[in-house]
Parts: structure tokens; sequence; C-alpha cells
């Protein structure tokens, strides 16, 4: 591990023989560390342990993870694909809600799949997947920014907004997605007042989110998850942007807990609620977020957390990580290809060109 002054969530180091360079952002806001990764084991732990997390971040470290994980294979071309598809599995089982995990390792697997018929040898397949790991990354980064403007065309008039954990550029390539519309709003010279959930049990608000509106000089002002309806209430507040994990194809969209109850506060108090996320976030597939598995997390994050015994030995804890907020909560969908309003399955099908 070594610290740094770079703030670039990941970068890949060298050619195919290179490896994952990262931020571990269970160090902020304190220490700004980077690690390498130089394994698929390396790739498989950073993201279980939130090292790196977001759903978009969680999908490109998993392509380079492929990457890392053929690194070691055998030349042969059935020995090939047989790791291909242990390491893609494995990576698989890191955490279950994002499906940008899922979308990057499909990915993956049919740039090696189109391959399989004329082989041409490993290493010109290794140089295949290490460029659409590349291209999954940059992609992320035209995406964030493109939701950036669509979404900053919804602020006009907006002084103060609202977020829920950390969709920043530490979730995604660079420039976030909630985020980028905020980083958007400023760069078109509007003064943003941003109050952040802290988001417990983790903190990526206050960890993450609070430090990247910092380091680019936007107002934030951190709150208790709990301190959200009241903010609303003395109207504070005109718009909440969050992110999403997954996305059924209705619409309803599962994000990390508590979002689901702020959608449900905004909607009391007639503020409106925005998801901002690419299409690699979407999971048409499935019909309704009733479909969407909900990662469970250790008890500890409740009990201990960050080291401090908070509650009594032996309760029984109940932590699901992420919520679904039904679509009809939703005032829109903030996309790079543009905003899905009202949220439904036609709308999201004609936004995003699916045929
Ligand atoms: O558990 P985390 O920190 O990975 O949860 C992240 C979120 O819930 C984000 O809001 C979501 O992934 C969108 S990131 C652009």
């Amino acid at each position: 591990m070594t610290e740094t002054t770079k703030a670039e969530t990941m970068i890949w180091q060298g050619g195919v023989a290179g490896c994952l360079d990262l931020i571990d952002q269970t160090k902020l806001p304190t220490e700004l560390f980077r690690i390498e990764c130089k394994d698929v084991e390396t790739v498989w732990e950073a993201i279980k342990m939130l090292r790196v997390r977001g759903a978009p971040a969680i999908g490109i470290a998993a392509a380079y993870g492929v990457v890392l994980g053929l690194q070691s294979a055998e030349k042969g071309k059935e020995a090939f694909f047989a790791r291909l598809d242990e390491v893609v599995d494995y990576l698989a089982t890191s955490r279950p809600t994002a499906v940008n995990l899922f979308w990057a390792l499909d990915r993956m697997r049919r740039v090696a799949d189109r391959q399989r018929a004329d082989f041409n040898g490993v290493e010109q397949l290794c140089e295949s997947l290490l460029a659409e790991a590349k291209s999954i990354h940059e992609e992320d980064r035209r995406m964030c920014h493109s939701i950036g403007g669509h979404g900053a065309d919804l602020l006009n008039g907006v002084e103060g907004v609202l977020t829920h954990c950390n969709a920043g550029g530490l979730a995604t390539a660079e420039y976030g997605t909630a985020l980028s519309v905020f980083f958007t709003a400023q760069d078109r010279g509007q003064s943003l007042h941003v109050y952040v959930d802290e988001t417990r049990p983790l903190l990526q608000g206050a960890r993450l989110t609070a430090w990247e509106l910092m380091q680019r000089g936007i107002k934030a002002t951190l709150i208790c998850d709990s301190m959200a309806a009241q903010v609303m209430r003395e109207g504070r507040v005109q718009a909440i942007v969050t992110g999403a994990d997954r996305i059924a194809a209705n619409g309803d969209s599962a994000n990390k807990i508590g979002t689901y109850s702020l959608a449900v506060l905004a909607r009391a108090h007639g503020i409106p609620f925005y998801i901002a996320a690419p299409s690699s976030t979407f999971d048409l597939v499935i019909e309704s977020g009733d479909q969407i598995p909900i990662e469970e997390r250790c008890s500890k994050e409740i009990t201990h957390g960050f080291g401090r015994q908070t509650a009594p030995d032996g309760v029984e804890v109940y932590n699901p990580a992420f919520d679904v907020t039904p679509a009809e909560y939703i005032q829109a969908i903030i996309t790079e290809a543009g905003v899905i309003a009202p949220v439904n399955r036609e709308a999201i099908e004609r936004v995003l060109g699916v045929v």
C-alpha cells in the first residue's frame, strides 16, 4: 500500500502483464491510499470489502480482475477457457446487487467467446480482454459526463439538494452519476448547497461524498440519515438525487439502504426524487424490483461500526445493504442517453433505444 495524492479511482498499470491500481476507499477520508491488485483474489477482496465500491466502479474493477485472473492461465485453448469460466464465476460471487458487475463480466466473456472458433493464441485473446476492460472503463467516463449534462438541466433554479451514499467519482471511472449532476451544475456557474446523508452503517456519505464535494469546493452539509425529513420540512432542499445499483424493466431501482425512505419522504414533501445511472445499471431481464437480490452484510458493521462496540453482545441484527425504491416514487431517471420520465417500461425502452 502506498500513500498518494492521485485521486483517480482506478488505473491499469502496464500491458497484459500489468496490475490494477486503485484507491482503497475504506481508508478515506483521513488517508488517501492506493493498493496494487496483482491477482484476481486481491480484486475480489477489494470488491467484497468495499475498497472499491459503487456499481460502475465494481464492474470496471471486475473486468480488469478477469485480465489478472488469466495472467497465470495455461497456454492451451481448452485450459484457457476453463480458467476464464473459473475467474468469471469467482468474481461474480463478490457482491450480488449491483448489476454492473455481471454486465461487465458478460462483456468480457463475450469477447472471449467470439474468438473461441478461430483461436489465435492466448496472447492475442488476453490483449483483446484488456482492450475490452479499458473500453468499459472509458465508456463509463463518457457516460458519467453525459449524465451530468442531462441532470444539471433539471436543477435550474434549485439551490438545495440532498444525496445519499456515494455516487461520485469514487463510485465510477470519474465524475460520478448523482454527483456528476452537481459537478456539472457547478461547472455551469450554479451554486448548489448539498445536504449529504451520512449513510449508515458504512458512512459512504460522510467519508466519501462529503470529501468529494469539499475537494471541488461545493458547499456540503453533513446530516445523519434520520434528519432528512426535518431538512425537507424546513424547505432546505428542492431536489434529491441518488445513484442506483440495479434498475428493473419497470423502473424499480435498488440503491443503498435508506434510499427508499428518502423517496417516500420526498413524495410527502412534494420534492422531486431523481435517480442518476448509466445504461449499464439497467437489468431489463427482470420485470420488477422484487427480483433484485439484496446483499446482506455482516452484523458487525452495525454492532461494531469502525471498531467500537455499540450494541450488546449477542443482539440479533438484520443488515440489508440495499433497498428498492418503487418506480412510482421516482420523478425521473437520468441516464447518458437522456432523461426517463415518467418512469415506466415504455419510457425506459424508448430512451435507452431498446428494440
Ligand atoms: O455498498 P456500496 O457503497 O457499493 O453502495 C453504493 C451505492 O449504493 C451507490 O449509490 C450506487 O452504487 C451508485 S454509484 C454511481
